[in-house]
């Protein structure tokens, strides 16, 4: 039997090296599969989404990710529509997405949130983003866009840029990393630096240094990974104003990096990076976005058939 047969997605901890390789041979699969073929695999199945909080790429990638294993879709992104609004609790919610579909995607804004419904839900749970805890499925497409864009992880000096203290895909992303051979170099404004308790258990094994200056490490970086400014989740709009706009990726910036580093963003961008850097051989965003499809449809596949593919 596969190993992820009917399992929960819900944190990058419960995986290891090997479980991330198997995601990522299975993606290579599903990107050479046979479409015919490939749409054996998700045949009859129907993912549930319930989307508590704001999403384009996830939700659209999950539904894209289904309809190519040849599954369908159903669920709510917008909560203002559903039955919540008339007071229904998330335990009830996801009783009823459990009874409609055979797996479920969940975003909310709880840590946590996955978690419970994990324990609720009769079938496998996987977490879209919960709180500013984690992301773990974006942080298998990032792994796998560096993967494919730089040919291997293991070696590889990785910046991480912006808002670290509550960016959920940076502690998804650390996490997963903490199982590689990589050098990381966090930059962020002062408050915004990581949670340290956070990664507390994932220090040792990683070789990291902090900095609030991206010029420092800006021309030794092989991966410059820039996330947004996560406003929402500021508890205070003025905070969030003295720390807009900190970092910019222009063009000025590209002609400090090594000529072959890559940038990555989960989007949405704000402004972190210019619009002029979207043509250059350094941008990977959009094709990291492509990426989520696959790595995606390859998780799916193997939660849904018993004997992987
Ligand atoms: C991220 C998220 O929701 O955490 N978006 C995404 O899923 N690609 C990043 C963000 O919102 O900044």
């Amino acid at each position: 039997m596969n190993e992820f047969y009917q399992k929960d997605i819900i944190s990058v901890k419960d995986l290891e090296k090997p479980q991330f390789e198997k995601i990522f041979a299975a993606t290579d699969r599903i990107i050479q599969m046979d479409p015919n073929e490939r749409r054996e695999l998700g045949r009859g199945k129907t993912l549930g989404y319930l989307f508590f909080e704001p999403s384009t790429r996830t939700t659209l990638s999950f539904q894209a990710a289904m309809a190519l294993i040849g599954g369908t879709s159903i669920g709510i992104s917008d909560v203002s529509l559903s039955s919540t609004k008339k007071g229904e609790s998330l335990a009830d919610t996801l009783r009823m997405m459990s009874i409609y579909s055979d797996i479920l995607a969940l975003r909310h804004s709880l840590d946590g949130s996955s978690r419970f419904a994990a324990e609720i839900s009769s079938k496998p749970v996987i977490n879209a983003g919960s709180g500013t805890e984690e992301h773990p499925t974006q942080a298998i497409q990032d792994l796998y866009t560096i993967k494919k864009e730089k040919s291997k992880i293991d070696g590889l000096k990785i910046g991480i840029i912006g808002d670290l203290k509550y960016g959920r895909t940076v502690y998804s992303l650390l996490y997963a990393l903490a199982n590689y051979d990589v050098d990381i170099r966090l930059v962020s404004p002062e408050s915004l630096k990581i949670r340290s308790d956070s990664i507390y258990e994932i220090q040792k094994k990683l070789s990291l240094k902090e900095s609030t200056n991206l010029e420092e490490y800006i021309d030794e970086l092989d991966v410059i990974y820039v996330t947004r400014i996560q406003k929402e989740r500021f508890p205070d709009e003025e905070e969030y104003q003295k720390v807009r706009g900190s970092y910019k990726i222009g063009l000025d910036v590209i002609q400090k990096m090594k000529e072959n580093a890559i940038i990555m963003h989960p989007l949405p961008r704000i402004d972190e990076i210019s619009t002029d850097v979207d043509n250059t051989p350094q941008a990977k965003y959009f094709k990291q976005a492509e990426y989520g499809k696959f790595t995606r449809a390859a998780l799916l596949g193997l939660i849904l058939n018993e004997n992987g593919f």
